[in-house]
Parts: C-alpha cells; sequence; structure tokens
C-alpha cells in the first residue's frame, strides 16, 4: 500500500493520549513498514504544553516509544520516524497563532491532513482559524468521537464543519470499521457464493453483536460520566458493526456504494416506542466486584464520577430491521465495561432444519451457527453438526476455523494504522458520512430522552459478571440466551 503522493500530517492534541497510544504508534507501524508513506510526507505535532521540538522529540521517547515496542523495537526505524516529525506550539485558544502553522507547512508538497484529536469542544474553532488562514484549501479533516452529545450538537458540529470543509474532505473516524475482522466481514459476505443465499430471515434466527470490555472507565471519569455506554459505543461502534451485518450488497466497494447500503440500515432501524423501553432495553452500572483474582471499584466510586451518577457502564438492546431481509429477526446488541471478558464479536445463529431425519440431536443447539471473533484471537468460526465416530448415528456441534494469525502470518494492521493510510490516500470508505452519523443518533435519541426522563436508577451488576440479568432475561423470552451462557 504506497501513498501516491506526499503529505502534511498535522496533529492537534499532539501530547494527548490518542496521540500517545494510537495515532503516533500507528504512524511508526507504517513508516517501519516501509513504502506505505511516503518518503517525503511530514508530521506536525500541535501542542501548547511542551516549548519546541526538542521538548515534543523528548516527550515522544518517554511516551510513546513504550506503545510500539511490543514486538522488539527497531532503532533505526524509531530515528528515523522522529526525523520526519516537526512541532508547532499553539495555543488553540489564538486564532492568530495559526498564521505559525500556516508559515511552517506552507511551501510543502502534497495533501495536508489535520487531524483533530481533541476535545469536540475545539473542533469548530480549530476549523474557523484553519480557515482563516487559507489551510482549507487542498486538505483532509479527521474528526475523532465523539461527534457531539445528541443529534442537535452532533448537528452543530457538522454545520459548522461543513461550511469550511467539504463532506469529501471530511473523515470521521470510527476506529472500529478499522479492524481487519470488520473488513473480513465484507470479504466473507461478498467474496463468497456460500454465505449470502442464507443471510435473511428464512435462514438466520437471530444476531447478536457485543463488545465487551474488562477495563472500567480508567483516568476518564469526567468524559464518561457525562456520555454513558449508549452514546459513547452503540450510537457509532455498535450502530457501524449492524449496520455491515446487516447491509444488501454494494454494486461495489467505492465509498459511496458501501456507505448507501450502511444508511439504509440504519434508516431502516424500527424507532423504538418510549413505551416499550423497558422490553428492549437494559441499562446497568457496575458495583465492585473481582476481575481475573483482582477486586475492583464500583463505578460510582471512580475519579471523576459522581457518587450518586445514573450513567450507564452497560447497554443491552434489542433491535429489528424493517426491510425484506431482515423483517422479524431480533438483532441483540449489548457492550459493557468491567465484565468479565474483553471479547467482541458478531455470532450469526442460522435456524435448525426444519425436519431432522437424523434424530432429535440434529436439532440441538450449538450447530449452524457463524462466530465472527473480532477481537481477541481474530477468527470465523463455523458451527456445524457431524457424526460422532462409532457406531449408530450420534451428531455432535463441531467447527470450521478461520484463525487469522495462523492463516496469515504476517502483515496484520492496527485499526488505526489502516484508517490514517486511508486519510492519507484519500479512501473515505472506512468513515463515517454524515448522514450515517445523523441517522444513528436520530435512533438512539428516544432511548436517551426515556432514560433521561425516567428516575429509575441503571440495574446493578458485579464487576466482573457479564451485566445484570434483565440482559438475560430479554434474550430468554425469544427462546435464545447469550452465548457465553450456552457453555
Ligand atoms: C472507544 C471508547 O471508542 O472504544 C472507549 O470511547 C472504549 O470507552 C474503546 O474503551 C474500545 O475500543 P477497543 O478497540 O479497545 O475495543
Amino acid at each position: 500500500m504506497q501513498t501516491d503522493s506526499s503529505f502534511t500530517f498535522v496533529l492537534f492534541g499532539g501530547t494527548g493520549d490518542l496521540s500517545m497510544r494510537k495515532i503516533l504508534p500507528a504512524l511508526f507501524e507504517a513508516h517501519r513498514a516501509g513504502g506505505m508513506l511516503a518518503e517525503s510526507g511530514k508530521i506536525f505535532a500541535v501542542a501548547r504544553h511542551v516549548a519546541d521540538r526538542a521538548g515534543y522529540l523528548e516527550w515522544v521517547n518517554e511516551h510513546v516509544k513504550p506503545h510500539v515496542s511490543k514486538n522488539g523495537l527497531d532503532e533505526t526505524a524509531w530515528a528515523s520516524f522522529l526525523d520526519r516529525i516537526e512541532f508547532v506550539k499553539i495555543d488553540l485558544g489564538k486564532p492568530e497563532d495559526f498564521v505559525l502553522l500556516r508559515d511552517a507547512i506552507s511551501g510543502l508538497p502534497g495533501i495536508r491532513v489535520f487531524y483533530l484529536a481533541t476535545g469536540p469542544s475545539l473542533f469548530v474553532p480549530i476549523c474557523h482559524a484553519l480557515a482563516s488562514v487559507g489551510l482549507n484549501e487542498n486538505s483532509r479533516i479527521v474528526l475523532e468521537k465523539p461527534l457531539g452529545y445528541d443529534l442537535k450538537s452532533s448537528n452543530a458540529i457538522n454545520d459548522a464543519v461543513g461550511e469550511i470543509f467539504a463532506e469529501e474532505q471530511i473523515y470521521r473516524i470510527d476506529h472500529y470499521l478499522g479492524k481487519e475482522p470488520v473488513q473480513n466481514l465484507l470479504a466473507l459476505r461478498f467474496g463468497n457464493v456460500l454465505f449470502e443465499p442464507l443471510w435473511r430471515r428464512e435462514w438466520v434466527e437471530s444476531i447478536q453483536i457485543t463488545i465487551a470490555e474488562e477495563l472500567g472507565v480508567e483516568a476518564r471519569g469526567d468524559f464518561y460520566d457525562n456520555t454513558g455506554a449508549l452514546r459513547d459505543m452503540v450510537q457509532n461502534h455498535l450502530l457501524q458493526l449492524l449496520s455491515i451485518v446487516a447491509m444488501e450488497p454494494p454494486h461495489s466497494m467505492d465509498s459511496d456504494s458501501v456507505r448507501d447500503e450502511k444508511l439504509r440500515v440504519l434508516r431502516a432501524l424500527k424507532p423504538i416506542d418510549p413505551r416499550d423501553i423497558g422490553k428492549v432495553a437494559v441499562r446497568g452500572q457496575y458495583h465492585a466486584g473481582v476481575i481475573r483474582g483482582h477486586a475492583v471499584p464500583a463505578y460510582a466510586t471512580e475519579p471523576g464520577v459522581k457518587p450518586d451518577s445514573t450513567t450507564e457502564t452497560f447497554v443491552a438492546l434489542k433491535v429489528e430491521i424493517e426491510n425484506w431481509r431482515w423483517a422479524g429477526v431480533p438483532f441483540f446488541l449489548r457492550t459493557g465495561k468491567r465484565l468479565a471478558d474483553r471479547v467482541a464479536e458478531i455470532v450469526v445463529n442460522f435456524r435448525a432444519v426444519p425436519h431432522s431425519a437424523l434424530g432429535a440431536s440434529a436439532l440441538r443447539g450449538g450447530a449452524n451457527r457463524l462466530v465472527i471473533r473480532l477481537q481477541p484471537n481474530e477468527t470465523i468460526r463455523l458451527y456445524c453438526l457431524a457424526k460422532q465416530p462409532g457406531e449408530g448415528m450420534n451428531l455432535a456441534s463441531v467447527h470450521l476455523d478461520l484463525a487469522f494469525d495462523r492463516f496469515f502470518r504476517e502483515g496484520q494492521m492496527e485499526a488505526y494504522q489502516r484508517l490514517l493510510l486511508d486519510v492519507i490516500n484519500g479512501r473515505l470508505a472506512l468513515f463515517v458520512r454524515r448522514d450515517e452519523q445523523e441517522a444513528a443518533w436520530r435512533w438512539v435519541e428516544p432511548i436517551l430522552n426515556e432514560w433521561a426522563a425516567s428516575n429509575k436508577p441503571p440495574k446493578p451488576y458485579a464487576a466482573g459478571t457479564w451485566g445484570p440479568a434483565a440482559a438475560s432475561a430479554m434474550l430468554a423470552q425469544h427462546g435464545t440466551c447469550w452465548l457465553e451462557e450456552e457453555n
């Protein structure tokens, strides 16, 4: 994957957590791999708390290096990576400082990428300041989530940014779209003739999409307590995964064909009737518990969290899609912090055979299922029934496995690396278009409103479990259970 041309990558929030953990390590990996980044490409970090380039490189050595050395650091590549990095000291509150940035990057060849790894309240002021010095031309802008707090605030940001940058210049990041297995889901569905005929209501009984985390809110209590799991994970990552699982085959993989199909799914989500919310939505909050032998505190005692907080750290939803392909098929979505395991997976439960000539064992559960494990241990596993060796016709559930790290021994790429290369190369398919984002906000808003209006607190669950019992009860009403409950 070679960049076609040179680039100037400007990183706002250059000393922030995201830059440290994700963006700079991803750029380093692309640099180290060779041939992915044009030789002449430069990275300009923008920060306020560092005096000069030497100070910034010191910060990078101290804070970023530990995140790139997992497999042994290539010191030569690291040194040449540092050579790409320049620094501009700007106070983002002072638009006049942007002249410094313009002077620093004017005359450099290629496209300019402005990555806004800052809080969303700075998005609009930064865009205005860039435009005031003419830097909105020949450029792309990358916006990190969260983009807004609800439909209205997200529209306000999109309107203001849209006055300065055209939609084709705007790259809204959802890092789940950059994950290798998500890409593979497209390959699986649209590169094989096997699954597509079965990928519909006639053959699919239900679908589960889980993103479970063991981590709590870490140092982000302040942010998280005003956000909650519905805004942090459902409005974006889970609905994006859902739209990829459920979309119609696009006519090509160009960015608008893919995004048009995803949008159709988001627009077909059955609106949630506030009166039904208790039946189709569960919200929870973790209490103290034990994860892998370690005691962890309750959410309400985490730094930055209000002691009487009613913010949800867990959400489970039953979602329906109102179109011919999916009418009546429940999609169960679930995400939570401080759960029993870190796992992200999509489970497609196919229907049992209509008549079992092979006896009752052909109707047993655990087969006729496809599990797409996004993380950890990326795998695609197809469960079928096979005859047990020996006398008689006894069937057992077996699986066919595609374990990516065994099959493809090299070439795996982190989500951020792929997405940053896509921005530099002008590929928009894996970025969220404004209308998709609006459709997602529009669908989650009744849930947000209903929860805000109700005086019921979220249901408690002990850290280290799979969330409130109500999440299991919701599936039991449909005669099914979460995957881990079967084992
Ligand atoms: C982020 C959320 O978007 O995704 C975090 O803000 C969450 O709260 C993270 O922890 C999960 O991402 P991943 O790639 O670690 O599953």
